[in-house]
């Protein structure tokens, strides 16, 4: 173990009891349920090493239902956990959104605030990102501002490589510190090792004749609110390919039908899709596990006298169904297996040989052969599985410990309600990638949409579980006031619902400030997406200029952000004049090179040094005039 340096041990104060139990909170902002999954297993872990604690995992949501009551039990804890993932531009998973607004911006408390708190930070973040791991950051850093004691140096998890890896090395470090706080005194022993139980739901089997419920999924929802754990379903009215034939490429435009689902969208809104795995997919998920596909079942958290199961760390359950549905719906086979999923394999492979390696490449000695075995070359859970073909999990340890939840998919809503009240748009590209091991990847939600049939086209047509993820991704407040978008590709999308808004505007007669959008595709005849209705946009005025980059016409590249170099003067005047600039599209190179070019368009233009140029850009992110939907 890694020790902790002494000067940080020596400032911690003793932690507060009440009825002799020291209690520990763990709060999570999880995103895809890792976050969650780590605060359920280091509380777990925790608890076999400390028996005088306890420890609560909360999710920050659950936590408090206003800033005032965030206020009052926030000043209460003493010793807190905090797993925040960071996702897009540097933001915070759903269900921190309220507690980060609050503790970054709603509260005024000083310094000594949080004098009473010793804490721990881990990030869940990826460093490919411009932002990686803000949330966690700042978060650190803020409780640190306002009186904490920090345990540990915040953790960087990075899911880019492994973010398993990232976690136990962070443990490794907050070890001691809880030790010093945790242990008795006169408690000389070693802290006995934990090895994590291999988790498994309790299954039960129905009458496969009662399979037929299986096809009636949750049709209206029966819950107040429509979001990630309550969706509703929707049929695809439409659906039609966007690229023309001699494009090698795909783009998908879809129409989800939201009539009599309840569901509302505002323009600029994100549509959350849970989608289905190819039937290929299920089919080989089928083989490798041995089991029937019409196998009807349930899972279970709790045994069958209601006792909780596996210490509350299970994933949440779903349904019950047949096997090739639960495959199909809930299963991500795709993915490289977490290590935990190896050594879940490795406790039901019949063969020694297999076990013993599936257990080497989960362990620290095998690290550098799961990174490149695994992690390096993308190997998916179905391609692992083919590789040890002893390793045959039971389905209450196959969707409890091996396959994580098949998560939805976020896309940005390319229409908007003023002109399709009853439908949600979405714009979105085929992934189709060959992977190191020469396994052709396609995108599970992008081929779905690809190949989904529309209600247009039968009555038997696709459909999904759908919800609406609000966004800050807006127009402004005044239709007068400039607007400049930047979106290459799909980026384009929630540009296609601001300009359907600002039509829809015109014709009721309202007056619409300047507007300029940069679009970015290779080529005029194989992936100029829509280009008819903006053309129309254009005519119609509801845009007032239209700018395309050709990426692969000339003989050098052209993209947007060479196109606004061009319009520089331009750009510099209608943000003088209070625009709005808005840029959607891939974080990781067109983002940040658009951002490099605004900051220099404005030092060049307004005649600023480098760091004034940056706090321009910083204070017109501040002020909301700068936005961006990134991914
Ligand atoms: P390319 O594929 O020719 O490189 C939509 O994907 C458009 O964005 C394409 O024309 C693509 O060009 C372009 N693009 C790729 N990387 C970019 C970047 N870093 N900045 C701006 N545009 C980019």
């Amino acid at each position: 173990p890694i020790e902790v340096p002494k000067r940080i041990l020596e400032k911690l104060p003793e932690i507060e009891v009440d009825d002799g139990t020291k209690k520990v909170t763990i709060f999570f902002g999880t995103q895809t349920g890792t976050a969650e999954g780590f605060a359920k297993a280091i509380s777990e872990e925790a608890k076999a090493r400390y028996d005088k604690a306890t420890f609560k995992v909360v999710d920050l949501d659950d936590y408090a239902t206003d800033d005032d009551e965030y206020e009052e039990k926030f000043q209460k804890e003493t010793l807190a956990l905090f797993f925040l993932a960071t996702y897009g531009d540097g933001e915070p998973t759903d269900n921190a959104a309220r507690f980060y607004k609050w503790f970054t911006e709603g509260n005024e408390k000083g310094e000594d605030w949080l004098k009473n708190l010793q804490y721990g930070v881990f990030g869940l973040g990826n460093r490919q990102y411009e932002h990686f791991n803000k949330v966690a950051k700042v978060v650190d850093e803020m409780l640190a501002e306002k009186g904490g004691k920090r345990l540990v140096p915040v953790g960087l998890g990075d899911d880019d490589q492994c973010i398993e890896d990232d976690f136990t090395a962070w443990k490794e470090e907050l070890w001691p510190a809880l030790d010093q706080l945790l242990r008795d005194e006169d408690d000389s022993t070693v802290a006995t090792p934990y090895t994590a139980a291999v988790l498994e739901y309790r299954v039960v089997m129905h009458d496969p004749l009662d399979a037929t419920i299986d096809e009636k999924w949750h049709n209206v929802n029966g819950h107040a609110v429509v979001d990630a754990q309550h969706p509703v379903r929707a049929n695809v009215a439409v659906r039609s390919e966007l690229h023309t034939s001699v494009s090698d490429r795909s783009c998908t435009h879809l129409e989800f039908d939201i009539s009599g689902t309840g569901v509302v969208y505002e323009t600029g809104d994100h549509v959350g899709v849970f989608c289905e795995n190819l039937s290929e997919t299920v089919e080989e998920a089928l083989r490798l596990l041995g089991l029937s596909p019409d196998t009807y079942f349930s899972v279970h958290t709790d045994d069958e006298d209601g006792k909780p199961l596996g210490g509350g760390s299970l994933p949440p359950t779903f349904p019950p169904c047949t096997l090739r549905t639960a495959l199909a719906r809930y299963a991500d086979v795709l993915s490289s297996p977490k290590k935990s999923a190896l050594l879940a394999l490795a406790a039901h492979a019949s063969d020694p040989s297999e076990a013993d390696r599936l257990r080497h490449l989960a362990s620290p000695a095998g690290k550098d052969e799961y990174a490149e075995w695994v992690i390096a070359s993308q190997r998916s859970l179905l391609e692992v599985m083919a590789e040890f073909p002893s390793a045959k999990p039971p389905i209450g340890v196959f969707f409890a410990a091996v396959a994580p939840r098949l998560q939805p998919r976020y896309y940005s809503i390319s229409s908007s309600p003023r002109m399709a009240s009853s439908r949600i748009h979405v714009t979105c590209a085929l992934v189709c990638d060959k992977m190191p091991t020469g396994r052709i990847h396609k995108g599970v939600c992008s081929t779905w949409m690809k190949n989904a049939v529309p209600l247009e086209k039968s009555q038997d047509c696709s459909w999904a579980p759908i919800f609406v993820r609000q966004s800050n991704f807006r127009l402004p407040p005044d239709n007068k006031v400039p607007i400049i978008m930047i979106g290459p590709g799909t980026g384009l999308a929630p540009f296609r619902g601001f300009l359907q808004e600002r039509l829809a505007l015109k014709e009721e007669g309202a007056e619409l400030g300047p507007s300029v959008l940069f679009f970015g595709c290779r080529n005029r005849q194989m992936d100029y997406i829509y280009e008819d209705e903006l053309n129309h946009f254009v005519n119609s005025s509801a845009l007032a200029e239209l700018i395309v980059a050709f990426s692969r016409e000339g003989p050098t590249k052209e993209y947007v952000q060479h196109k606004m170099m061009e319009k520089a003067s331009d750009i510099w005047n209608m943000i003088s004049q209070g625009a709005y600039i808005y840029v959607c599209g891939d974080a990781k190179g067109m983002a940040r090179d658009v951002h490099r070019t605004l900051h220099t368009i404005l030092q060049e233009q307004g005649s600023l040094d480098s760091s004034k140029a940056e706090s321009m850009v910083k204070n017109l992110q501040m002020s909301g005039r700068y936005l961006r939907d990134v991914w």
